[in-house]
């Protein structure tokens, strides 16, 4: 390990004036430490304790805290992971970890992250993986749930992850090779990573981001308690035009309470918001999802014998251009499903264009036909869900039918209120809302499905 003298220097002066201790003394070739500017000795000189301000979690705001930079990618071969870790573990406690704008940092190896403890991390730069899919198909973390893949798990507590910056996945490499794949077939052994994905941690922040190129899904939080993300971009986008990104979904989450995402803008070809099982207080606000399957509660109810629930959603100011779906419900139908609820669901002032299915509730989920689906109909109730002031246009693929609100004749859908939609369809009007087996007064005139033109 080559060192330079002055680095040296420098670095154990600052660490014998401020008593630092650094658990490991290892320092990467091209890496440095840098104390925050407050603990110097002037402002104790001057006799000027200001009280020390904290960020929302109690900890030390970012100007209070010691910054640990390491050296940059020469190229998209040169893997600094074992740097991103070392800065990672050294700023743990109170530090924060900064890749520098204009700068590539590559990362070739799996990294569990997932003992950090109060930790800034100021991404201005871009973190990139490697696409070498033979290595990561041998080397990565696997969730049973969809068998699901990831280069790197994130957990913990109080992580912030901020900056101008972006996180690759590289995924056109990934989406070539699937080409003709289907992620739910039970016979695919093609796995592709997760871009980011956090496990038993609290409170997690994303702010500023660019997500770019998911290989799959582009986020996933699983086990997780209060994660944020607030200006986010996401987007994937294929230079092949024989493979399109595939499963590229934006926000995704199991076991999770508390998540939020607000000012983001969501570019791909697969979900744009979809909380799976087991997530509850949910808020969502100014979001923009283009050429997605939209906001969807679900899948849900995939597993044999196995309970799911999404309760307490709240989805506010949501655009959504192109897509599939607009606002949609959904749960899993078939003779090996499970069964739950989804309960107190809120969607509110969305601005829906050229969408095949602008509000769905369908319980008839994934790849069955509907006499299977009516032989064996989803178990899972669907409860308090309002759809308030919804405008735009459908694409008229359904005809003249802008909303689908078909509950299965296993579950319970009651509680579901519509008011203000005004969605009008090109395929001719007037628009029609289809409601099948629903309890109750859904609030606007609504017809059955043998009824409708679509
Ligand atoms: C596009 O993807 C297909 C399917 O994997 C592949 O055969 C083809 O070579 C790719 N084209 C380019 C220009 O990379
Ligand atoms: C998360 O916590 C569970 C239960 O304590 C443990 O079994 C699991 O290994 C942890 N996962 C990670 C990625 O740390
Ligand atoms: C709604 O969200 C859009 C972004 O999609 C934003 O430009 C607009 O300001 C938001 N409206 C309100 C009232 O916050
Ligand atoms: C929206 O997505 C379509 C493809 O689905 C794309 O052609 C268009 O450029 C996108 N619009 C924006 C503003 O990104
Ligand atoms: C959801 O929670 C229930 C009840 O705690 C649990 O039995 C079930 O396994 C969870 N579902 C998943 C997919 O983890
Ligand atoms: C329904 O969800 C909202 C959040 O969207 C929450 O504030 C409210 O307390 C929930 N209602 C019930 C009865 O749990
Ligand atoms: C669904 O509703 C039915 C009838 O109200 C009830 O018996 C059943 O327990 C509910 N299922 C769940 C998972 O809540
Ligand atoms: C529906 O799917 C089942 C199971 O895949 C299949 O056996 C059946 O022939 C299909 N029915 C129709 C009408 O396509
Ligand atoms: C519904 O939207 C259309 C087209 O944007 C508009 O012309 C019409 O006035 C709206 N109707 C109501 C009742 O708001």
């Amino acid at each position: 390990m080559k060192l330079s003298k002055s680095l040296l220097c420098s670095f154990f002066f600052k660490v014998c004036v401020n008593a630092i201790t650094v658990e490991n003394n290892f320092i990467p070739e091209g890496a440095s430490i840098t104390l925050p500017p407050s603990s110097s000795l002037f402002p104790r000189i001057l006799g000027w304790q200001k009280r020390p301000q904290k960020d929302n979690w109690g900890n030390k705001l970012e100007c209070d805290r010691q910054k640990i930079s390491i050296r940059s990618s020469k190229n998209d071969k040169d893997d600094i992971s074992d740097d991103f870790l070392w800065a990672l573990k050294t700023a743990n406690h109170g530090g924060l970890v900064e890749l520098e704008r204009g700068k590539k940092y590559v990362i070739g190896k799996k990294l569990d992250l997932t003992f950090l403890n109060d930790i800034y991390v100021k991404i201005d730069g871009e973190l990139k993986f490697t696409n070498d899919i033979k290595y990561w198909q041998a080397n990565n973390f696997y969730y049973d749930f969809q068998k699901s893949i990831t280069f790197w798990v994130w957990g913990g507590k109080n992580i912030k992850i901020y900056g101008k910056g972006i996180l690759n996945g590289n995924g056109q490499a990934w989406w070539d090779g699937f080409s003709g794949a289907e992620i739910l077939d039970p016979n695919n052994k093609f796995y592709r990573p997760i871009l980011f994905l956090t496990d038993n941690a609290t409170n997690v922040e994303v702010t500023g981001l660019h997500l770019k190129d998911s290989p799959c899904w582009t986020t996933f939080f699983v086990r997780t308690k209060n994660v944020a993300f607030n200006d986010v971009y996401i987007d994937a986008i294929s230079t092949n035009a024989s493979t399109l990104p595939k499963n590229t979904d934006g926000f995704d989450s199991l076991n999770v309470d508390g998540l939020t995402v607000t000012n983001t803008r969501v570019n791909v070809g697969d979900d744009c918001f979809s909380p799976k099982p087991n997530t509850t207080n949910i808020f969502v606000r100014n979001l923009w999802c283009n050429g997605t399957h939209g906001v969807s509660m679900g899948s849900i109810g995939q597993y044999p014998g196995v309970l799911d629930y999404i309760s307490n959603a709240w989805i506010e100011n949501v655009t959504l251009l192109n897509g599939e779906n607009g606002a949609r419900l959904k749960a899993w139908a078939g003779p090996n499903v499970g069964y739950g609820y989804i309960n107190n669901i809120t969607y509110k002032d969305l601005h829906i264009e050229n969408t095949d299915n602008p509000i769905v509730l369908d319980q008839c989920y994934f790849n069955i036909n509907e006499t299977t689906c009516a032989a064996y109909p989803s178990k899972v109730n669907i409860t308090n869900v309002n759809f308030l002031n919804i405008y735009g246009t459908s694409s008229g693929k359904k005809g003249k039918v802008v909303a689908d609100l078909t509950c299965s004749p296993g579950a319970t859908c009651s509680g579901i209120h519509l008011e203000n939609i005004n969605i009008t369809s090109p395929a001719g009007s007037p628009p029609q809302i289809v409601c099948d087996n629903i309890q109750g007064d859904i609030g606007v005139e609504c017809i059955p499905a043998s009824g409708a033109d679509s």
